[in-house]
């Protein structure tokens, strides 16, 4: 299933080039919606989106306690299903948290690691470094999340996502690159009213594949880079176009069955 989803979304060519085929949407309803009730109906938009809008994929991320149902109620190719957080350990005494085996084994095949959500509440990048170690080993593609605070006039946020990048990526090998997608997320664009300028993603983009190109040379041209941060329907195929991303990481908007409706549509013919 979801190597399958890869190779409906990326055109991987012999010289390890990829080209792009459609966007993806990772929908990450954060703590939302309160009940599996709600979750069901929110699927249910999500999928007929998906069944009618065929140059998007979708990755749900719902609260990792509905992804076993949720996934088990699918009968389609056209939906995979990530967790937002796993701990990097494989078991043990570690109250509260799951680990990535038990997130695949309930149907997870992709992990958000690092969202600034989880980093405000401690993670480090150093936990980012192992998680995304531990997805690879268990063949769950992660989404390494990046992105600064605020801005400084002298571009220091770059100095930070290098940081964020290099750490992240430190334990991955040169062969697992593909399967590594990089969200950039600046924190002031999270739950904000305006998402970030195309013009400025696109510079980002630019940057954070000179990043992966610095550590790994010019197989790093491969790494699929989302934008995150108050995406909706009003802006989301405007920075599809200009962005230079693959897609797109999307909170409220996808979690609000209407909303996520509308923005589906609204980047159809990107
Ligand atoms: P919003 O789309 O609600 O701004 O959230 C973005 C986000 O954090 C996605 O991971």
């Amino acid at each position: 299933m979801s190597s399958l989803l890869v190779v409906m979304v990326w055109n991987e060519s012999e010289n390890g080039t990829i080209g792009r085929m459609k966007s993806l949407l990772v929908a990450n309803w954060k703590m939302n919606p309160p009940t599996f009730k709600e979750a069901k109906k929110l699927f249910e938009a999500t999928k007929k989106a998906a069944d009618t809008v065929k140059s998007v994929s979708i990755v749900v991320a719902p609260p990792a306690i509905y992804v076993r149902e949720l996934r088990a109620s699918y009968r389609g190719k056209r939906i995979a299903f990530g967790v937002q957080n796993a701990h990097f350990e494989a078991k043990g005494s570690y109250t509260g948290e799951i680990s990535m085996a038990e997130a695949k084994d309930a149907g997870a095949a992709y992990v958000i690691i690092g969202h600034a959500e989880r980093r405000a509440m401690g993670e480090t990048n150093d936990d980012t470094r192992k998680k995304v170690a531990s997805a690879i080993a268990h063949s769950i593609f992660p989404v390494l999340c990046v992105g600064e605070k605020e801005r400084g006039h002298e571009g220091e946020h770059f100095d930070l996502i290098k940081e964020q990048l290099k750490t992240g990526f430190a334990d991955v090998l040169i062969a697992k690159i593909p399967r590594v997608m990089i969200a950039y997320e600046p924190v002031w664009a999270i739950g904000a009213e305006t998402a970030m300028n195309p013009r400025d993603m696109h510079e980002m983009a630019i940057f954070i594949r000179k990043t992966i190109v610095g550590l790994y040379g010019e197989k790093g041209m491969v790494v699929k880079i989302l934008y995150g941060g108050s995406i909706d329907e009003r802006n989301a195929s405007d920075m599809l176009t200009h962005g230079d991303i693959a897609g797109l990481l999307v909170g409220r908007a996808s979690a609000d069955p209407e909303k996520l409706t509308a923005l589906v549509r609204a980047i159809k013919n990107v």
